[in-house]
C-alpha cells in the first residue's frame, strides 16, 4: 500500500499539502522508514512548525494541567534536562532555587512562545538540542530529566528513553507526565483506531503507548506511578504520572 519496504510512505504525501500539514516523520512503526538517514521525511511543514506549537500552547496551559505539572517539576534540583520543552509551560512550576535547565525541542515556534515565560523566571534556560533521540549531553551528567506530554510524540520513544537513561547519573530521576494506552479495552481499542489519524493531525502524537512499560524497558526503575483519566475524552486523557530512577 505504501510502496513496499524500500519506498517511504511520505513520498505519497501530496507536495503542496506538505507545507500545510505535519509531514510524516521517521518512525520505527513504519518499515519504509528503517533507512532513517536516507529517508526524506525529516523536516516539518508550516502546520507542524508554526501552527501546532501555538495550538499546543493553548491546549496544554489549562488549569487541569497545573497539578500534574507542579508535581512533576516540584522535585527538580541540580542539573535538569527537559525534553519536549515546547512553549515552556513547565517554567512557572520550576522550584525556586533551580539554577539551570537544559532544554530540547525541535519546534522553533515553541521557543519563541517560551521566551516570555523564560524572561520572567530566574532559571537560566539553555537550548541544547532538538531531538531527544540523540541528546548532545554527556553520560551521567544530569540529576533530573523532565518530560510532560512528550513521549507520545517522539518518533522512537524507546530510543529517547535510552538517551534519558544514558544522561542521568546513577540515582538520578526521570520525572514524567504522559498520556498513553488505557487499560480499559473499549478505550484502548478506540485509541488504537484513532492513533493513525492523531499522528497525522497532531505532529506524530500516539494515543496507544504504554508509557510505564517503555520506561521500565529502558532500564529505569519506577519508584512512583499514578495513572488516571484527565477530564475530557478518555482516549486522549489516560495519564501516566511518575518518577523512575536510573539504577
Ligand atoms: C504535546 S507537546 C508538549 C510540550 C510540553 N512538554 C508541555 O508539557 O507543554 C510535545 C512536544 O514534543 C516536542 N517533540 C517532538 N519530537 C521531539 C523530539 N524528537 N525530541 C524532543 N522533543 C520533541 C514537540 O515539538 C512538542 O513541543
Amino acid at each position: 500500500m505504501y510502496g513496499g519496504p524500500n519506498r517511504c510512505f511520505a513520498a505519497w504525501w501530496p507536495r503542496d499539502f506538505i507545507t500545510m500539514t505535519a509531514r510524516p516523520r521517521h518512525d520505527t512503526d513504519w518499515p519504509c522508514c528503517a533507512r532513517r538517514r536516507a529517508c526524506h521525511t525529516d523536516g516539518v511543514g508550516l502546520y507542524a512548525d508554526q501552527i501546532l506549537p501555538r495550538a499546543i500552547n493553548l491546549a496544554l496551559r489549562g488549569g487541569e494541567f497545573a497539578g500534574p505539572r507542579a508535581r512533576a517539576a516540584g522535585g527538580l534540583d541540580g542539573e535538569v534536562l527537559e525534553i519536549g520543552f515546547g512553549s515552556g509551560l513547565n517554567i512557572p512550576y520550576y522550584p525556586a532555587g533551580l539554577k539551570r535547565v537544559q532544554a530540547v525541542d525541535p519546534a522553533a515556534a515553541g521557543r519563541r512562545l517560551a521566551a516570555g515565560r523564560a524572561a520572567s523566571c530566574t532559571v537560566s534556560i539553555e537550548y541544547v538540542g532538538t531531538d531527544a533521540e540523540a541528546l548532545p549531553v554527556a553520560d551521567a551528567s544530569v540529576d533530573h530529566v523532565l518530560s510532560t506530554w512528550t513521549l507520545c510524540t517522539i518518533p522512537d520513544a524507546m530510543r529517547a528513553l535510552g538517551e534519558v537513561r544514558r544522561v542521568l547519573r546513577p540515582g538520578g530521576a526521570f520525572r514524567f507526565v504522559e498520556h498513553g494506552l488505557a487499560p480499559d479495552q473499549s478505550v484502548a481499542r478506540l485509541q488504537q483506531l484513532l492513533t493513525p489519524v492523531q499522528r497525522r493531525a497532531f505532529g506524530g502524537c500516539h494515543l496507544d503507548r504504554r508509557i510505564d512499560q517503555l520506561v521500565a524497558a529502558a532500564g529505569l526503575e519506577l519508584t512512583r506511578l499514578d495513572t488516571y483519566y484527565m477530564k475530557g475524552p478518555r482516549a486522549l486523557g489516560y495519564t501516566f504520572e511518575g518518577v523512575a530512577i536510573r539504577p
